[in-house]
């Protein structure tokens, strides 16, 4: 197969959406596959929607200054993404795209593969890196296209949730890097660059091969686990398996050799203490201090402390116990192979595998390990200090002060590590957010404003 990548600027429908009140009208330029030797149509697609006042705007007043694109990935669960329109999202509210054409941008939303998808020969072909590799094609199409597409290829935002949060911060800090080159080749990419301008993340479940430790460094000691209807308490052999993972974050954390807003040095002690740990604290704060500003009555938590109606300090053990538990250990690499992100890891041939060399260790599934390759393509920790990535100018990390999908512990590292790497990262743990993306689409545009201008 082999596909044109030239976008047909003819070949599109108007649409009107009318949702709470507020009535937008596009462009929509849709199953364009963005590949020229796609192993899966369905999913390497992408859609172009473009306000109509544009087209309006540019009509004999040449040259019409074009708009940034949001670039919203669909990727949730590691799993396969389909372009989405915009409208209405899962829990019926407008979704980021409807507000992106409301505010005037345009919008490119991709698909992509995802673990669990196979071939006509039963062969696994969503396994890591595909999904990340389809969002570099996705954002090589464009800039292929930066002549006859409406959008400024200069300004690429993308934007991801939880997978696909993690996906978004991967597009931000891996621009141009040649280990996605041979992957990119194979299926027929735009000989193009992929870096992007800026890069929102909601929750990004992200580097993987150590959000264990961080998840027992977070939650250990708690053995009771809440996941919707899954509750229990974690077997003897769980907390011996909690009580070490924990045990490897602090030497971990240190080796980034990590620094905090004013230069301090971010690292822990053996216990867990120490001032990494201090500077997600001081992140909880401020996300209270924002909630108290708010009118919200926070006195009743046992575990904030409020001084003159400041909060100034929390007990962070009851804090945990507030947010409670919801993954049992190894939150992320199962020893039966049963997570998510083993199957992300498989290969062509195995459906799952580790990616920890703790948990090939303590495997119950005689599973096999990931090539070091591949689980190093999928963690954006493993290019901020690269020179060969080009980086974003700007990310945007939200992670809600009540998630536990992941410890908040993922979020400030990736912050930190990107602000040592002179990265203008705007960083807040909102309040009472589980895991969660999309909630702030007006601070979202104030902030995609902002740094567009
Ligand atoms: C997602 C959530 C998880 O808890 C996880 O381990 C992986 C992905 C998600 O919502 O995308």
């Amino acid at each position: 197969m082999n596909i044109s990548l030239e976008f047909n600027e003819n070949n599109y429908t108007v649409r009107e959406v009318c949702l709470e009140g507020k009535r937008i009208e596009y462009r929509a330029f849709e199953n364009i596959v963005y590949v020229g030797n796609p192993v899966d149509t369905e999913h390497q697609r992408l859609s172009i929607f473009v306000p109509e006042q544009y087209y309006r705007d540019a009509k004999g007043k040449a040259p019409v200054k074009k708009p940034p694109v949001f670039l919203p990935n669909t990727v949730g669960g590691y799993m396969p993404g389909l372009p989405e329109e915009p409208g209405l999202d899962r829990s019926g509210k407008p979704n980021a795209s409807f507000y992106a054409i409301l505010n005037g941008y345009v919008v490119v939303s991709p698909g992509a593969r995802g673990r669990g998808l196979r071939d006509e020969n039963g062969v696994f072909t969503g396994t890591a890196p595909a999904c990340i590799v389809d969002q570099k094609a996705a954002v090589r199409y464009l800039k292929y296209n930066r002549d006859r597409i409406p959008g400024d290829t200069e300004r690429i935002i993308s934007s991801g949730t939880s997978a696909g949060g993690a996906l978004s911060a991967l597009l931000g800090a891996t621009g141009n890097h040649p280990d996605y080159e041979p992957y990119l080749e194979e299926i027929g990419a735009a000989k193009e660059t992929d870096d992007v301008y800026a890069a929102s993340c909601y929750c990004p479940i992200t580097n993987l091969e150590h959000a264990d430790m961080a998840y027992e460094w977070e939650f250990g000691g708690l053995s009771d686990y809440h996941w919707g209807d899954r509750e229990g308490v974690m077997t003897e052999a769980q907390n011996m398996l909690s009580v070490m993972e924990k045990t490897l974050f602090p030497p971990y954390l240190n080796s980034l050799k990590l620094t905090g807003d004013s230069g301090e040095w971010l690292f822990l002690r053996e216990d867990g203490n120490g001032s990494f740990k201090d500077y997600i604290v001081e992140y909880i704060l401020q996300s209270a201090g924002r909630e108290m500003g708010r009118g919200t009555d926070l006195t009743a938590l046992n575990w904030l402390v409020i001084e003159d109606g400041q909060p100034t300090g929390m007990d962070w053990a009851a804090f945990i116990r507030y947010r409670t538990r919801m993954k049992t250990a190894p939150a992320f690499d199962d020893v039966f192979l049963s997570a998510p992100e083993n199957e992300l890891f498989g290969s062509p041939v195995t459906a799952r595998r580790h990616f920890t060399p703790f948990s090939l260790k303590y495997t119950k599934a005689s599973g096999e390990i990931a090539e070091e390759g591949q689980i190093k393509r999928m963690n954006p920790m493993n290019y901020i200090q690269d020179r060969a990535a080009k980086k974003a100018k700007y990310f945007r990390i939200r992670h809600g002060a009540a998630d536990r999908d992941t410890s908040l512990a993922i979020s400030a590292m990736l912050t930190a590590a990107l602000r040592g790497r002179g990265v203008a990262v705007d960083y807040q743990l909102p309040w009472g957010v589980p895991h969660a993306g999309d909630y702030d689409p007006e601070e979202l545009f104030d902030w995609i404003k902002r740094i567009c201008q």
